[in-house]
């Protein structure tokens, strides 16, 4: 029909109706759900990047984010010098992958280059320092700016009342920003407190079939009203220590079988009701993670 219509005719239609929608994450389907009503890949210890022992990632934070990852997480620890906050791995002498407002800055660079795109953060906050340290950071980088505040601040927000992935992009809310431990939502509003929000399956697993969707954290919590997180990455034991298993990431972040993305969110799905809302994984460029979160929201690739 359309190709029968002369070429002026034809862009007129083109400008009311265009055939490409705009797309939130991706998807034109997320611009109208709600946030807290999307599964979310995320990658597990994003800033560490390698192929040392303690890494459990292959490549940097923005080609994750390139790749449409749009959940990282990431372990916080004071600098050895005690004066700056880094992202280290359990110690800043095991590994350190720079400072705390250089990672923000990153993200934050990428972000204003995509302008349609939602980030979940999860920072962990190793050494328990105060919140301050933390808002210097996201300060110095400008990643504030972006960050979304509950209407009910301090107060949490109930799952049903998130905003749509179009809402947070349209206000210029696009960052939601967690905390494990010791945030401050009265003094510092935009870093929200994780536990309040969400609870956690266990995390360091080394039962390759990833056959327990228990609450680990907060210990004795309730799913009722609570988002949750699943640890999807697997772990295995060299000589005592539990290291990140590279080798079974094929499997471990597959779409579906035993051990899957998939067959631990069913898993999880018939005991809770609902998906995960987030699902962190170690080497999210290995396996099919993005598949993976297509077909729990129902969604196509
Ligand atoms: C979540 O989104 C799906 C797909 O749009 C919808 O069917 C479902 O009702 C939503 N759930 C809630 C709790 O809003
Ligand atoms: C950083 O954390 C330390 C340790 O908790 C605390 O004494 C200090 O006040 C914090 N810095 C800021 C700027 O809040
Ligand atoms: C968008 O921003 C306005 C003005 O600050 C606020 O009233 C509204 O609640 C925000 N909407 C969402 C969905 O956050
Ligand atoms: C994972 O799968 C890819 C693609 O099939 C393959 O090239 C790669 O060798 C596999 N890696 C491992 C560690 O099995």
């Amino acid at each position: 029909m359309l190709s029968n219509l002369p070429l002026g005719l034809l862009s007129a239609a083109a400008l009311l109706f265009p055939i490409t929608s705009a797309q939130c994450n991706g998807q034109v389907e997320y611009c109208t759900r709600s946030w807290s009503n999307i599964t979310t890949v995320g990658s597990h210890d994003s800033p560490f990047v390698g192929d040392s022992l303690s890494d459990n990632q292959d490549i940097s934070i923005t080609a994750q984010l390139d790749l449409g990852i749009r959940f990282l997480q990431g372990q916080t620890h004071m600098s050895i010098l005690g004066n700056e906050l880094e992202l280290c791995h359990t110690s800043c002498l095991l590994e350190d992958a720079g400072s705390l407002t250089d990672y923000l800055t990153t993200i934050k660079t990428w972000l204003d280059a995509n302008p349609n795109e939602v980030l979940t953060l999860l920072l962990t906050n190793g050494d328990y320092v105060g919140i301050g340290n933390f808002s210097a950071s996201f300060e110095a980088s400008g990643l504030d700016t972006l960050c979304y505040v509950p209407p009910t601040s301090p107060d949490v927000l109930p799952i049903n009342e998130w905003p749509t992935l179009q809402e947070l992009i349209d206000n210029g809310t696009r960052v939601v920003t967690f905390l494990d431990y010791d945030a401050d939502m009265s003094t510092v509003p935009y870093i929200l407190d994780e536990f309040s929000y969400y609870f956690e399956t266990p995390y360091d697993v080394t039962d390759s079939t990833f056959d327990d969707c228990s609450i680990n954290r907060p210990s004795g919590a309730s799913a009722d009203g609570r988002m949750y997180i699943v640890n999807h990455f697997l772990d295995k034991d060299v000589l005592g220590a539990d290291i990140p298993d590279r080798d079974a990431a094929n499997t471990t972040n597959a779409v579906s079988g035993t051990g899957s993305i998939g067959a631990q969110t069913a898993l999880c799905e018939s005991l809770y009701g609902r998906p995960p809302n987030g699902i962190l994984l170690d080497w999210v460029d290995l396996g099919e993670p993005i598949k993976a979160q297509d077909v729990i929201n129902g969604v196509s690739s």
